[in-house]
């Protein structure tokens, strides 16, 4: 009886209906030519967002634009090198005078990198770190200063990975780039949360992209597997008994967007079919 006398009060605090929707928000994406971030890119705009798609290829990022516009969205792309603060600025400045604004930044661009942690090269690692580190920075950098001046309450989502839990043979120094993007997620996070900003990251498994056809060619060079055999020992790994699908990783980037994760910042949840349990 007396639970009962409470419901009304604890029924109140449900907001029921919200209305989950980014609709006319401008979201930045960059990697967004192919694979998971072309997924986001075509989510994003289901979503109700108007896109900015970023990478290094034009032809690709024309293509994933008209997909964009064939939702009834508007797109513009742009060519960025996301290890170069510049250019990650020059990027935003786009979007936020051919958009007029800019509410969500997709730091998504990454390569991956496959090596004996004994032979790996200064070069190499130099690289990885440029791209997947300081690419995650200049775009957090870019955006917070983008959604400052405007008094935006912007939202930051950053491509993390399983790589960012766990170290995995042969793929250390990425691992290291993915468990610096949860750093850096966590103390964006914490600078930028008195500004209204949220900073978030996603965590994917074993996704079928380009990324792991490469993965799995370095595989083989490094171990002498077949082609193809990494990719199926990993796959038959997961729990859920198959890869992951850009769309799986998109859904979770829907939610980080929208308005039901804005009481949610600094994490990095996994979304990998049953890989790595956190
Ligand atoms: N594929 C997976 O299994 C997997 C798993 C976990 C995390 N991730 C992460 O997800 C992100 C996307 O991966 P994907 O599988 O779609 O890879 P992908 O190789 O298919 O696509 C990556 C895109 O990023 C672009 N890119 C690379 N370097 C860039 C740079 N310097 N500047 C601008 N654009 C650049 C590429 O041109 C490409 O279009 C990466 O950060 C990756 O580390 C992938």
């Amino acid at each position: 009886m007396e639970l009962e006398a409470n419901l009304p009060v604890a029924g109140a605090l449900i907001s029921k209906g919200k209305h989950m929707s980014i609709t006319g928000k401008v979201a930045l994406v960059t990697g967004a030519a192919q694979g998971i971030g072309k997924a986001i890119a075509l989510r994003l705009a289901k979503d109700g967002a108007d896109i900015m798609l970023v990478d290094l290829h034009q032809e690709k990022l024309d293509a994933a634009a008209a997909e964009v516009r064939a939702l009834g969205r508007r797109a513009f792309t742009y060519i960025a090198d996301v290890s170069r603060l510049e250019q990650v600025t020059a990027a935003v400045a786009f979007a936020e005078k051919e958009l007029s604004g800019l509410d969500i930044m997709v730091n998504n661009a990454g390569i991956a990198q496959v090596a004996p942690l004994l032979d790996v090269t200064p070069e190499e690692v130099d690289r990885i770190m440029r791209i997947n580190v300081q690419g995650t920075l200049w775009g957090i950098q870019a955006a917070a200063k983008s959604f400052k001046k405007r008094g935006q309450k912007g939202k930051i989502i950053n491509a993390c990975s399983i790589a960012g839990h766990d170290g995995f043979a042969l793929l250390g120094v990425y691992c290291a780039t993915k468990f610096a993007v949860r750093a850096l997620t966590q103390s964006a996070a914490r600078e930028l949360a008195v500004d209204g900003i949220t900073v978030n990251a996603y965590c994917p498994g074993v996704v079928g992209t380009d990324m792991w056809v490469e993965i799995d060619k370095r595989m083989a060079e490094v171990t002498g597997a077949e082609l193809g055999a990494t990719y199926k020992k990993f796959v038959d790994g997961i729990a859920l008994g198959r890869a992951e699908t850009p769309d799986d990783v998109a859904g979770l980037v829907s939610f980080l967007a929208g308005p039901d994760s804005d009481y949610m910042t600094g994490q990095a949840p996994l979304i990998d079919g049953g890989m790595v349990y956190r």
